[in-house]
């Protein structure tokens, strides 16, 4: 899976010195490395721009990569909503995507995302595309949530979903959310209101389109 991924991000995703700086500072900042790959954030910025989402909302901001992947689809008249339990890190990722461009198309909620998600349910908002790559144990709540929150025909993508290849047994060690996930993939799989795919790049998305 690291090789395949390797291969993918060498031929596909091209020097970007935008999202370069913002892995520096995310480093700089003492932040885990956890952002998702450069082809996985290709994938983000190609399915938004081709769905033509410009309301999007994103679980888990870390330091603005993902964030920036999205904006980078919806063009001037998109607005990113992006949920962050940490504030440090809501501002960092602020900073970033001011840095490249997005500061006035992005607004933050900071504290745990189940807080927020009430919230946007109690003000009725509506988005047509979600970005779910916050903790895993929350997955399956935040799934719930977003098909509340979405238009008819949005996109749900979420991140980690093959948990670095161990819900098709590619290791002998299980990893932390090997179970959680081989879950939640079999709930996206089998959801009444969602027709989903997984595409197998970086840690696995899986694709749902809301019925
Ligand atoms: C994998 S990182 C997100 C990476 C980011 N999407 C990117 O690719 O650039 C997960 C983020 O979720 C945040 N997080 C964890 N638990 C959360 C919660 N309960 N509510 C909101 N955010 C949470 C973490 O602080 C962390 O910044």
């Amino acid at each position: 899976m690291k090789q395949m991924n390797h291969y993918i991000d060498s031929v596909f995703s091209s020097q970007d010195h935008i999202l370069e700086e913002v892995l520096t500072s995310i480093r700089e900042n003492g932040m885990r490395s956890i952002s998702v790959s450069p082809s996985s954030g290709k994938l983000l910025t190609m399915l938004v721009s081709i769905s033509g989402a410009k309301h999007v909302l994103e679980i888990g901001a870390l330091g603005g990569y993902s964030g920036i992947c999205l904006a980078r689809g919806f063009g001037e008249d998109g607005k990113l909503t992006s949920l962050e339990l940490m504030e440090s890190y809501a501002e960092l990722a602020y900073s970033n995507l001011s840095k490249a461009g997005f500061g006035n198309q992005v607004s933050y909620m900071t504290g745990p995302a189940l807080e927020s998600l009430e919230q946007l349910v109690n003000d009725n908002k509506q988005f047509d595309f979600f970005f779910i790559d916050a903790d895993k144990e929350n997955y399956e709540n935040y799934l719930d949530y977003c098909i509340k929150l979405a238009e008819s025909g949005a996109l749900i993508v979420c991140d980690n979903v093959l948990a670095r290849g161990t819900v098709a047994g590619e290791s002998a060690e299980p990893a932390q959310h090997t179970e959680f996930m081989k879950k939640f993939n079999e709930t996206v799989a089998e959801h009444p209101q969602l027709e989903s795919i997984l595409i197998p790049i970086g840690d696995g998305m899986t694709v749902s389109k809301v019925k």
